[in-house]
């Protein structure tokens, strides 16, 4: 069957890292359960992909990452407790992210970069287009962007990356595209990817942003790519085999995302989401801005 449209039904999201930058927070607890307001930020990811349509999600751990399987596993005991004192209304806060999707777990092993993680996935999505999520990135719910990218799957085939304008000086942080326009105003073709480049060699400033619908013929791409930036097997390198050759595994388009995202990956955005995010909360917005405001007047 053509790969363009068949239905995308799973999600990887690779979440192997050490998350470094939140020590001591991340010494003992995965970074992925920090929370955001008062929900994990792995949550937020994989109501998204839940959302899209992605009821199977596959998990890419490590070490360490046991409370992201118990996360999203049902708490008999928390739910008994809960059901005993009839507060129907928490019950569902803990039965919520373990009736999102249907989840599996494969360990990463050795961590060998964002590509090798994704090669982990391989044996369990088999011959389909899948979505790659990953966990720093948060998309506001309001502004969806991976429903947007499966509908371009479907329409172009291949693979789709969702890019984001940034200022110039911070392309180094990113995989960075050369793109062509497309009938679609918010659709690019990809001609080309390099990761983390100097600002001087950037092709230019549309930075990818952490979500994917690939074609599974990026796995063999994997299999045989070298080591890239960081001595790691880099995701952005086999999309450029990809680009670079549409015989191999279809063309590589571009979803331009102008919605709000978040890396609560770093410290300064993850904070800056939590405020956004419970500044738009109806039940702890009001109080919450009623304060900020005098916080903001008196304090700063
Ligand atoms: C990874 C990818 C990079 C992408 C980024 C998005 O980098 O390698 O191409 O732009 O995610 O968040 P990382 O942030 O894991 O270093």
């Amino acid at each position: 069957m053509n790969q363009a449209h068949r239905r995308i039904s799973k999600a990887v999201i690779p979440a192997a890292g050490l998350g470094t930058r939140f020590l001591p927070a991340t010494k003992a607890t995965p970074k992925e359960m920090l929370p955001v307001v008062d929900k994990p930020a792995i949550q937020y990811v994989v109501e998204e992909a839940a959302g899209a349509g992605l009821s199977d999600v596959l998990m890419v751990t490590g070490r360490n990452k046991r409370p992201l399987e118990d996360h999203f596993d049902r708490n008999y005991e928390l739910e008994s407790a809960l059901t005993k004192k009839g507060d129907a209304h928490r019950l569902a806060k803990v039965q919520e992210s373990s009736d999102l999707a249907t989840m599996h777990y494969v360990r990463q092993g050795d961590p060998r970069g964002l590509g090798h993680a994704v090669l982990c996935a391989a044996p369990h999505v088999g011959d389909e287009a899948f979505a790659v999520l990953l966990g720093d990135d948060l998309i506001d719910p309001r502004d969806p962007l991976l429903a947007r990218m499966v509908e371009v799957q479907q329409t172009y085939g291949g693979s789709v990356v969702a890019l984001m304008e940034v200022d110039p000086q911070q392309i180094h942080l990113y995989g960075c595209a050369a793109v062509e326009p497309s009938d679609d105003g918010d659709v690019v073709k990809v001609t080309g990817l390099v990761e983390k480049p100097e600002p001087a060699e950037a092709p230019s400033n549309l930075a990818i942003i952490g979500r994917y619908v690939l074609d599974p013929a990026v796995f063999d791409v994997l299999r045989e790519t070298a080591p890239g930036r960081g001595g790691e097997i880099q995701l952005t390198d086999a999309l450029q085999t990809l680009a670079e050759d549409e015989k191999v595994g279809g063309p590589v388009h571009g979803v331009v995302f102008r919605g709000r995202r978040y890396d609560t990956g770093d410290r300064g955005d993850y904070l800056r989401a939590i405020v956004r995010l419970a500044c738009e909360r109806g039940d702890l917005g009001p109080d919450f801005k009623t304060w900020l405001r005098s916080y903001v007047t008196e304090e700063m």
